[in-house]
């Protein structure tokens, strides 16, 4: 068999925050494969770095109060311990704040320059005439323009998820000033993704590098010509500098502009092989510039677009190697829900540690990754039950009832029959191994627990506790145990990627190293055994509730600091606040009511997803409000003189919604919409904060 030379890599986490469980999907993802490759005696060398340019370092850094150098250092020593805690086994971790990557950067630019491929285009941005710059899309916050929501930044919204440029902003304001910013214009750079739109088709349709779907994707959305669906983009230019001030590297005779983040940190997976070229006397054009190696990119579908066009795109017209491979893989909810801070279910890599044990995530995210990119759930009970019953129950079992039994005699001399248990697990290894290639780690665990299904049987019917108590069946009892003990140890030889300590206690426990696949192919006999020792542990519900608590303490803890440090790079203004009375004289307060008859009016979030004129009607509007999933309704609303149709659709408001419907003229009208002001053009309609979303009740 010829042996495999691969270079796998993951996406380069940012490095203005903590890993949490929803990259460990990625990161875990991508070790089993590649210790499956080197267990296979491969060849096989596993790339990442720290993601460390962009305004959103520049900002936390600006509010610690101290350099971004220092930040990315710090960030980058936890995410190594992070990961190391996850038994993640990277050959090289980098920092694409590197002079490997600068340098790499350099030549690359110059080719896609050389090629042809970069314009300058005038881009309309937003300047901050008291700090004397211009200002990229996280220095500046205010209205999204597409649902209403206050406070956000410059390039999508964190409330209703559109996405936009800063100028379209609504009442947009400098976080480096708290001024008011202009629209002024500056030269931007581009890349003309468009001239390879060839080479893209060719690249993403053919070969199999991409999994189908993701290419079917990429067809429909970006790479249709003037024929294609309506509403495909076609491959727009792609905007690569960014004015100073920007944490990155200086893009080459263009001063004062640097390269956007997204152009320099793929290039950082070549340079952080460089390192590990240089640290073990390797060539870097032996890896990148070799079609003998296969590239294996393994990603979450949200940076798709980067890896699959924009990368390609690049790597093509530097001339180096082309991704022989993109596995991209779906996203992390937890009980069915996005993961979120405030229920703890955000949970940190290194939270995760100080409860439970890391070998049960690595274990559950195997058992539900497939090829597919669907999004993956973590439920509590599958989650407990998966480790408990699988490899608590099943896989140590076979050891733990077993070894002590010959402690003293070792292993029978010869391989006893076992009825064909060992020659059917050997069997099965061909398929297994399948399952890890096509990174089917599903049916990889599916499988090998069939195995254990088979074997566990054989021990309980053989009782060796019962062999053991009768001197005439010490034979017996000593070929039950080496029968049992080999079938653990095939199964710990295809749980290996997987589970690499326990491969490592059971190599120790039958003093023999676990480290080929073929390994799984003969048993061992003869041989001594050492005394068993804890391999796994049983996970408690406890635990798990334990770690869920202190996520949502760690969340409500942040949340409270960061009040106390403004948001604002500036100092906070003091705003004298005078309100005039006005409002109140003209509108007593009502007479008082009790919490009971407050609760009784259910008010909910909901979305204006349509908003008509009604033609005869002077002051109303027919709005139809979502309250999430298919629960729309109608609502005519006295807002004609105040509100266009057309600008509240998407936005979020408050309606009251157990409110009884009532026919009018025009239709039936199942609810109102909570407004305030005096009437006519004064009428003003209230919006949740961002992060609140339909269906929500308002107490
Ligand atoms: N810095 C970029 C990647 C640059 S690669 C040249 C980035 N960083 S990230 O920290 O946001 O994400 C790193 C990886 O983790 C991405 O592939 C992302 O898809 C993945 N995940 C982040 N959150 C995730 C979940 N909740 N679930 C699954 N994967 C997730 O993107
Ligand atoms: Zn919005």
């Amino acid at each position: 068999m010829t042996i495999r030379k691969i270079l796998v890599t993951a996406a380069l986490p940012y490095a203005n925050g903590p890993i949490h469980i929803g990259h460990l999907v990625e990161y875990i993802q991508t070790d089993i494969w590649v210790r499956f490759q080197r267990l296979r005696g491969n060849r096989c060398i596993y790339i990442c770095a720290d993601d460390t340019h962009g305004t959103a370092i520049t900002i936390r850094a600006r509010k610690e109060g101290r350099p971004e150098e220092e930040l990315i250092a710090q960030v980058q020593a936890e995410h190594e311990r992070d990961f190391a805690g996850f038994q993640v086994s990277f050959d090289n971790y980098g920092s694409t704040n590197s002079p490997e990557n600068r340098e790499l950067c350099h030549e690359i630019w110059e080719a896609i320059d050389k090629a042809g491929l970069v314009k300058t285009k005038n881009v309309d941005q937003l300047y901050d005439t008291v700090a004397n710059t211009f200002l990229a899309d996280r220095f500046v916050r205010g209205t999204c323009p597409h649902c209403g929501a206050t406070n956000q930044p410059g390039d999508n919204c964190s409330a209703c998820g559109a996405t936009y440029s800063p100028i379209e902003l609504l009442n947009p304001i400098s976080i480096l000033s708290d001024s008011q910013p202009e629209i002024r214009s500056a030269p931007h750079l581009f890349i003309e993704l468009a001239q390879l739109r060839e080479f893209l088709v060719e690249y993403t349709q053919k070969g199999e590098h991409l999994q189908k779907e993701i290419a079917n994707y990429l067809k429909g959305h970006f790479l249709g010509d003037e024929n294609s669906a309506e509403g495909a983009k076609p491959l727009k230019d792609w905007d690569v500098s960014r004015p100073a001030p920007y944490f990155g590297f200086e893009i080459p005779g263009h001063p004062g502009h640097y390269w956007y983040v997204w152009f320099d940190a793929p290039i950082g997976y070549i340079a952080s092989t460089k390192q590990w070229c240089d640290r073990n006397g390797e060539r870097l054009e032996d890896w990148w510039k070799n079609p003998d190696v296969e590239i294996h990119h393994f990603l979450g579908k949200d940076i798709t677009y980067f890896h699959t066009l924009f990368w390609p795109g690049m790597l093509k017209t530097a001339g180096f190697s082309l991704p022989h491979k993109i596995h991209i893989h779906g996203f992390l909810t937890v009980n069915g829900a996005k993961m979120s801070k405030s229920t703890g279910t955000f949970v940190k890599a290194e939270t995760f540690l100080k409860h439970l044990d890391p070998a049960a995530l690595r274990y559950f995210y195997a058992s539900k990754l497939t090829p597919r990119v669907d999004d993956l759930d973590l439920s509590v009970e599958e989650f407990i039950n998966k480790f408990n019953a699988d490899l608590v129950g099943k896989v140590v079992n076979l050891a733990s009832r077993t070894a002590k039994f010959v402690q003293e005699t070792g292993l029978s001399a010869s391989y006893p029959d076992d009825g064909g248990l060992f020659a059917h697990a050997a069997a099965a290894g061909k398929e297994i191994a399948q399952a890890y290639e096509d990174c089917d780690f599903a049916r990889a665990t599916r499988l090998i627990c069939e195995i254990a299904d088979r074997a566990n049987p054989f021990v309980d019917s053989e009782q060796p506790w019962t062999l053991k108590k009768d001197p005439a069946q010490a034979q017996r009892l000593q070929d039950v145990c080496t029968i049992s003990l080999n079938l653990f140890r095939q199964l710990a030889i295809y749980l290996a990627p997987i589970l690499p300590d326990l491969a490592e206690r059971a190599g120790r426990l039958l003093n023999d190293p676990l480290i080929s696949w073929d390994q799984s192919q003969t048993p061992l006999v003869g041989t001594p055994v050492a005394k068993f020792e804890h391999m796994l542990k049983r996970i408690e519900v406890k635990d798990f509730e334990n770690m869920i608590e202190e996520s949502a303490r760690e969340a409500t803890e942040a949340a409270l600091e960061s009040e106390g440090t403004p948001d604002r790079a500036g100092e906070g203004t003091a705003v004298a606040f005078q309100d005039s009375a006005e409002a109140l004289q003209n509108e007593p307060l009502a007479e008082e009511c009790t919490i009971e008859d407050f609760t009784k009016v259910d008010l909910r979030v909901a979305r204006i997803v349509k908003a008509e004129h009604v033609p005869e009607a002077k002051k109303l509007l027919r709005l139809t409000v979502s309250l999430g999933g298919d629960n729309t309704r109608t609502v005519f609303a006295g807002i004609k003189a105040a509100y266009d149709p057309e600008a509240l659709v998407g936005r979020l408001v408050i309606v009251v919604a157990n409110l009884k419907p009532r026919a009018m003229k025009f239709g039936l009208s199942e609810g109102m919409v909570c407004a305030a002001g005096g009437g006519g053009a004064e009428v003003f309609l209230l919006s949740p904060d961002s992060g609140a979303v339909p269906g929500q009740r308002v107490l």
